[in-house]
């Protein structure tokens, strides 16, 4: 299907566009009174998420109510250890818990590599159905957790400041730690070309836990499987947004990928220096920024479009918008970029 506004697509093939796309992480959730009545309909975030009616419906509500370049499919990153065996719970306000967890070999044998089309089938619906309802207004993301932040979270069991559970196992048993990352890279590979299939235009990997790992083992236990997800998705534009990697730049610029999204701790003119042009940049306004006085959150979105110089940006904040920013505030950011980039790229 021809998509009408198509900014964030022709960006990313490189074409001169007459102003920047923005779109932001997280922009479908509790920002939006209307997705919180929604999930109040349900009986949490995982039931709304399995019901591929409801989810398109939130991942279309940005676009209604915001006005965003593009919509991206309502889930989450731990759907994938779900399908491969270790179910989640979503605890109301703390965030993502695993009953049980990767620790041994033996813990290994009860997952499998899944088949999205069995087990995921209800996100690629859900993808079928925002299509539709989108009805070629804007593109659609997909995404999924890069294998580090998943194997992160798996043996974690939860959010955690320093995953040192993770870490450990990376020191004192990198052998299961390279099976375990083998068998979320194979699940995830098969999941994101069926979420392209599906209808996803372009694909996000979320590394959201890089930063707490030191250059080396960045480079054993992340890249390598992002390297191979990278590699195996032709099918469509990837994005690789790896929070706090600032030490992998270098990795990064020579990565199959077509996007690079940065955190706000990133430099611009490093980053943009590092990557010597050879990535199309997304980001990266510090998302506290939405808490300022108009005027600055104006004059900050300026800095940030001047800053990135043009055509080759997607613009968006350094990482996921945080639920109590208001709604009015989120627009004017979107608003800002809009203006602005226009009478730049006039100019
Ligand atoms: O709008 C979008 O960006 C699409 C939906 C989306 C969600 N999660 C929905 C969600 C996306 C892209 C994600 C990715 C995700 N999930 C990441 C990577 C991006 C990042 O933030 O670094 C991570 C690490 C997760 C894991 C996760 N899911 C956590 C840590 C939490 C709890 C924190 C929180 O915000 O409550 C979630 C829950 C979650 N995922 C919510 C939403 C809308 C909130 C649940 C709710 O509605 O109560």
């Amino acid at each position: 299907m021809q998509i009408k506004n198509d900014l964030l697509l022709r960006v990313i093939k490189g074409e001169k566009v007459e102003r920047t796309p923005v779109w932001l992480m997280r922009q479908a959730g509790r920002i939006l009174p209307e997705y919180r009545a929604v999930r109040e309909s349900v009986s949490g975030f995982i039931e709304l998420a399995q019901t591929p009616e409801l989810a398109a419906e939130v991942t279309i509500q940005p676009v209604d109510l915001l006005g965003v370049d593009a919509a991206i499919i309502f889930s989450d990153i731990l759907v994938v250890p779900e399908a491969m065996g270790l179910p989640y719970e979503m605890i109301e306000k703390k965030g993502p818990w695993f009953p049980d967890t990767i620790g041994s070999a033996k813990d290994l044998k009860r997952l499998q590599i899944a088949d999205p089309a069995e087990s995921l089938n209800y996100v690629l619906e859900a993808i079928r159905l925002a299509k539709k309802g989108l009805n070629g207004r804007v593109p659609l993301i997909g995404f999924a957790g890069a294998p580090w932040t998943i194997f992160a979270y798996m043996v974690e069991g939860s959010g955690s400041k320093t995953f040192s559970k993770a870490r450990a196992m990376l020191y004192q048993n990198p052998v299961l730690a390279h099976q375990l990352l083998e068998m979320i890279t194979q699940t995830t590979i098969k999941y994101l070309k069926a979420q392209v299939q599906a209808g996803a235009n372009v694909i996000q990997v979320f590394d959201s836990w890089a930063g707490v790992l030191p250059p080396y083992q960045y480079r054993e236990f992340s890249m390598k499987y992002i390297r191979r997800i990278c590699e195996a998705i032709t099918e469509a534009p990837v994005t690789v947004f790896a929070k706090g990697a600032y030490f992998a730049m270098e990795d990064i610029k020579d990565l199959p990928c077509e996007v690079v999204g940065l955190d706000w701790n990133m430099d611009i003119a490093t980053v943009s220096k590092q990557l010597n042009g050879e990535k199309v940049l997304q980001g990266n306004l510090d998302p506290a920024a939405l808490y300022a006085a108009d005027d600055v959150l104006v004059a900050q979105t300026k800095k940030m479009l001047d800053q990135f110089q043009g055509d080759r940006h997607i613009a968006n904040l350094g990482h996921g918008v945080y639920p109590d920013i208001s709604p009015d505030k989120v627009k004017l950011f979107i608003q800002t970029v809009k203006d602005y980039s226009r009478t730049k790229n006039k100019a």
